[in-house]
């Protein structure tokens, strides 16, 4: 008899604004895999929680919220009770208030089964903080993608100025570094390339560069299964 392979995972880990969920988006779409973007799961929660007027400290509410979320992922659109909500979890806000509450070890324990159960056929992108050490354990490709703060700020910017809003450069960068500090420091899955994670400094790289160097070391990383 053959022994049955699981099923792949790349997952993508690193700071806010390191271009990961770029990056991942079209890994997985070179590769026809499912993406799981698991920071617009945080943001959902913390959204939904500021809506139903429950507390940003109540863990224990927090968590009980998080296990009956009903949300989708639909054609590139997030979808909370029937209604989009996509643009409402992009603002700085939503990602300030996904970050607090991302530090709670019950609502991280209330999200799990929920991340794991994109893990379908033929194979999946997982990108977040804490998908290679926490999430998918036995992902076949684990990388952890960084920039320097300053790069990834600038990169924010940009992107918010296309966007149309109005953008400063200085507090976007501290910002960042708050939340890096946050993400690093919590107790509960912190922000850390794990020793089998290889690391992608994209400073520097474009898109495509960082997106080919993945699509590589996931093809020498499936020779040795
Ligand atoms: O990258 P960025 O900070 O813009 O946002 P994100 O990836 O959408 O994640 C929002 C927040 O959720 C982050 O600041 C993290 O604190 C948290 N998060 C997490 O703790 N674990 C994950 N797997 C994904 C996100």
């Amino acid at each position: 008899m053959t022994d049955v392979l699981p099923i792949p995972v790349i997952a993508i880990d690193g700071p806010s604004a390191s271009g990961k969920g770029t990056v991942a988006a079209l890994v997985a779409q070179a590769l026809g895999f499912h993406y799981l973007d698991s920071g617009a799961i945080y943001r959902v929660a913390a959204y939904a929680a500021q809506r139903g007027e429950v507390s940003l400290e109540d863990e224990a509410a927090l968590a009980e919220l998080a296990l009956h979320l009903q949300l989708r992922f639909t054609g590139g659109e997030v979808i909370l009770d029937g209604e989009p909500v996509g643009d409402a979890i992009r603002s700085e806000a939503a990602g300030r208030a996904a970050s607090r509450i991302a530090a709670l070890p019950a609502l991280r324990l209330a999200l799990l089964e929920r991340q794991r159960a994109f893990r379908l056929a033929p194979g999946l992108v997982a990108d977040g903080r804490d998908m290679g050490s926490v999430v998918f354990p036995d992902a076949r490709l684990k990388v952890f993608l960084t920039a320097s703060a300053e790069e990834r700020a600038q990169r924010r910017y940009k992107q918010l100025i296309e966007k149309g809003l109005d953008a400063n450069l200085a507090p976007l960068l501290q910002d960042l570094r708050e939340r890096d500090a946050r993400d690093v420091a919590r107790s509960a899955a912190p922000l850390q390339q794990t020793a089998d994670a290889v690391l992608l400094d994209t400073t520097g790289l474009n898109i495509q560069q960082a997106v080919q160097q993945v699509l590589v070391w996931y093809s020498q990383a499936s020779k040795t299964v």
